[in-house]
């Protein structure tokens, strides 16, 4: 393989990102690939307090422009930590979550806006970004539906911040969403994923195959 690979997960809460990657990590194993699995806020020690806090239902008050500023003090850690030494052991890393949703949870859900987010990720990842970014968005009716019953199954849990809150907050991180892949088509692999997790696995890997192949990652 000629350089490190660097894959991330987006999607809204409740669009079965956490599954696709699993399945991702294992057929990349069955290709005798062995991935770094990260994901933010988390993936490091640090991090894991700063995800804790950031998801906690019983952290009240943050301001907006405190959670995106807490969002990128994880990623810096985790591009440290994590990633950036990843790639230069030639690996690839599959993160789920990274800077587009900082642009679409506090850009659009908080309405800090794009340009805000953009200009941070500048300041503290530099160039940094996924060779590849796989966007799980189902339609906005299937993924409120989703995020609505995990928030129901979650009630009470540490994790619940983000998923309690209101409609059209999701309406908006949605929006944020399409807006990056409509900017960003060619990094951005964008799966309306209405199907069953089987059929948005082979989608994805349908998408991201040829990617990899030409990368080396895969001969
Ligand atoms: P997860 O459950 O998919 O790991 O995501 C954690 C939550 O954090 C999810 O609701 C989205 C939110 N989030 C942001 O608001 N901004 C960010 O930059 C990141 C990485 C996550």
């Amino acid at each position: 393989m000629a350089r490190g690979f660097f894959v991330s997960f987006e999607g809204v809460d409740g669009s079965g990102k956490t599954t696709q990657i699993l399945r991702t990590e294992a057929w990349l194993r069955a290709n005798g690939v062995e991935p770094v699995m990260t994901r933010q806020p988390g993936g490091t020690a640090v991090g894991d307090r700063i995800r804790a806090l950031l998801l906690d239902s019983r952290t009240e008050g943050l301001d907006a422009k405190a959670e995106l500023a807490m969002m990128f003090a994880d990623r810096a850690q985790s591009i440290v930590e994590v990633i950036r030494p990843a790639i230069e052991a030639e690996r690839v890393v599959l993160c789920d979550r990274f800077t587009d949703s900082t642009e679409a949870y506090q850009g659009g859900g908080r309405g800090l806006g794009a340009e805000l987010v953009r200009a941070m990720h500048g300041l503290v990842c530099g160039e940094l970004m996924p060779d590849v970014t796989v966007l799980l968005l189902p339609s906005m009716e299937v993924a409120l539906r989703r995020a609505r019953r995990r928030n129901e199954h979650t009630t009470g849990a540490s994790e619940g911040r983000f998923e309690a809150e209101q409609d059209a907050f999701f309406e908006r991180v949605h929006a944020a969403y399409r807006a990056i892949a409509e900017r960003e088509p060619v990094r951005v692999v964008t799966i309306e994923c209405e199907g069953n997790e089987l059929a948005v696995h082979r989608e994805v890997i349908t998408k991201i195959e040829p990617r990899l192949r030409a990368a080396g990652v895969l001969r």
